[in-house]
């Protein structure tokens, strides 16, 4: 079999695993061929492909990034998208599709498997909210990024005698905030999914100075105060409809001057919570997921998305993992609330 290989999205450490891991146990063991195509879904509907041989992926599994590229193209927006695929699939003998991505990416890999195309998902995302899976790789990396961020700002904090705040992304789930804020002692989580009251953090903020701390607070891109919307950084879109995110912390650094009088700045951590080499759990469950992939792929168990319940990997309907977004329950957030203030 002739198998195209794809990565799609925002980039996550842990891709190069994941494709190491199909191509590996692909060649290896099923003695498949494979073709590299290049930034996501942009590759076989324009036909970008590159080799990916054994040699490619022997040495990839500290890499961050993708060593195939990636896109945020959406092909089912453009005119003739599916059919394009279709053909430049056949004209390069691809038997069959293993797309790596999140919502987006396996949005399009669905409904290509409803066109009786033949897809394997495997989930990717650093926000962990893709249903059906307790977890995604590139999540780990991205709160290890941003507790060790925390654990530094905590001196200038107290040096300093501010109030630092730390945007973590997060559209609509808040489990990088969520978690790195637990794990680094914040004042404060603010997540998407749950409003927050800006005289509320205020207080929290005043109880942490009283207690001679300085206080932390951890805010997710999308989180938003009950006295406001959503801030965005313009209002352009991608092709699949999102607008960029960021500024929800400088504005709420703004509303904590005015209303306390003391200094506070806020520190945006960006891209950088997805770059870089991904932590040891990232390898290893991306390795999992890529191992899993390919010998669903010969199984021709089609239209599935391999997942991790527990500590297994098991095969799900791949609609189920962007049917809903998995958000953070609400009993989650607020067993963190005992530690803020
Ligand atoms: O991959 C998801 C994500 O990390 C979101 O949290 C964030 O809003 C988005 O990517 C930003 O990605 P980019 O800047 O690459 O469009």
């Amino acid at each position: 079999m002739r198998v195209g290989i794809l990565t799609g999205g925002g980039d996550a450490p842990g891709l190069n695993n994941v494709i190491r891991g199909v191509v590996t146990k692909g060649i290896n063991a099923y003695k498949y061929e494979f073709v590299g195509f290049k930034d996501g879904w942009k590759g076989p509907l324009e036909g970008l492909t590159r080799p990916v041989t054994l040699a490619d992926v022997a040495h990839i599994n500290d890499e961050g990034g993708t060593i195939l590229g990636s896109s945020r193209t959406n092909p089912i927006k453009i005119e003739n998208g599916v059919a394009r695929i279709e053909e430049n699939l056949k004209k390069l003998n691809v038997d069959a599709l293993i797309a790596i991505g999140g919502e987006d990416t396996l949005g399009v890999a669905t409904q290509l498997h409803q066109k009786n195309f033949k897809v394997i998902g495997v989930p990717k995302t650093i926000d962990n909210d893709l249903s059906n899976t307790d977890y995604t790789f590139g999540f780990d990396t991205a709160v290890n990024i941003a507790v060790e961020a925390i654990d530094r700002l905590h001196t200038t904090a107290e040096s300093h005698h501010r109030a630092l705040i730390v945007e973590v992304m997060g559209r609509h789930a808040g489990w990088i905030a969520l978690h790195s804020g637990l794990a680094g002692g914040a004042t404060c989580i603010l997540i998407p999914e749950q409003k927050f009251s800006v005289d509320k953090v205020c207080e929290w903020v005043e109880s942490r100075f009283k207690s001679h701390y300085a206080p932390i607070i951890v805010i997710a891109e999308g989180a938003i105060p009950q006295e406001g919307d959503m801030v965005t950084k313009d209002q352009t879109l991608d092709s699949f409809g999102h607008v960029k995110l960021s500024g929800i912390g400088d504005w709420l650094a703004g509303q904590i001057e005015e209303k306390t009088g003391k200094e506070a700045r806020t520190s945006v951590l960006g891209h950088i919570q997805r770059g870089g080499s991904p932590t040891a759990f990232d390898r290893v469950l991306a390795t999992r997921f890529g191992l899993q992939a390919i010998t669903a792929a010969h199984e021709g168990d089609w239209g599935k998305m391999v997942a991790l319940h527990g500590t297994d990997i098991v095969r799900v309907p791949l609609a189920s993992a962007t049917e809903q977004l998995k958000l953070v329950p609400l009993e989650r957030y607020k067993e963190s609330e005992i530690f803020f203030g």
